[in-house]
């Protein structure tokens, strides 16, 4: 039977909002690395928009990459590839092994690393420094604790919820994350207010 298309209803919310962010701060060509692509209803939307980058949707879980195989095929985009199989807990990335073409100029990774051990935000950002060129741009969307403070009334029931379902997980604090982007050399350049008090955070590679 073929995979079925997978619908995230946040996802579907959020798509607007975030794209008109990424229009704003990617570099205008390369291909663009989608980290964590889940049901894929990301990357249908953002590839045409975003032409002519190209959008490279990535995935570990294999069920979802057959969602993300789903969605490119009733949605075909030219600017879209086929989802790729990443952990980041895993090195190498199969971009390091098999380059992008055209070269990576943006990683894009939208609320994974408040579902995801702490040690997945320090991969993501050891990768992101390795593998992006300078003025190449880390993206990240998502929950946080600012200052100790949180954004949202939900959010605290939502970080119990998460930590119920596995204690390494929860929001993270936006500092300790962007420390960790910056003991890899990546510069916070600013943070946008996003719908139910999430944010943007965009990370640039000097
Ligand atoms: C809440 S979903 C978000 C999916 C998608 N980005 C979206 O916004 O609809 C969290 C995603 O993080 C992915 N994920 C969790 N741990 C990961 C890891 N170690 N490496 C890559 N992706 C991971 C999951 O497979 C899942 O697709």
């Amino acid at each position: 039977m073929a995979p079925e298309r997978l619908f995230a209803g946040a996802t579907d919310r959020n798509r607007e909002p975030i794209l008109a962010v990424l229009k704003a701060v990617l570099p205008p060509s390369g291909t663009v690395l989608e980290i964590a692509s889940g049901t894929g209803q990301h990357a249908v939307h953002f590839a045409p928009a975003l032409a002519p980058r190209f959008w490279q949707p990535s995935e570990p879980d294999e069920g979802l990459r057959g969602s993300i195989a789903a969605w490119s095929a009733a949605q075909p985009s030219e600017w879209l590839r086929p989802p790729l199989a990443l952990d980041v807990l895993a090195r190498p990335w199969p971009v390091e092994t098999r380059p992008c073409d055209p070269p990576l100029s943006a990683i894009v990774n939208i609320n994974m690393i408040h579902i995801s051990p702490w040690a997945a935000c320090r991969a993501l950002m050891r990768a992101a420094a390795d593998l992006l060129p300078a003025g190449g741009a880390l993206f990240l969307y998502g929950p946080y604790r600012v200052n100790g403070a949180w954004r949202s009334p939900n959010d605290p029931a939502f970080d119990q919820s998460l930590k119920q379902r596995d204690p390494s997980w929860g929001v993270r604090d936006l500092e300790a994350v962007v420390a960790e982007a910056a003991a890899n050399g990546l510069v916070l350049e600013r943070t946008v207010d996003m719908p139910a008090g999430n944010l943007s955070v965009v990370c640039r590679h000097p």
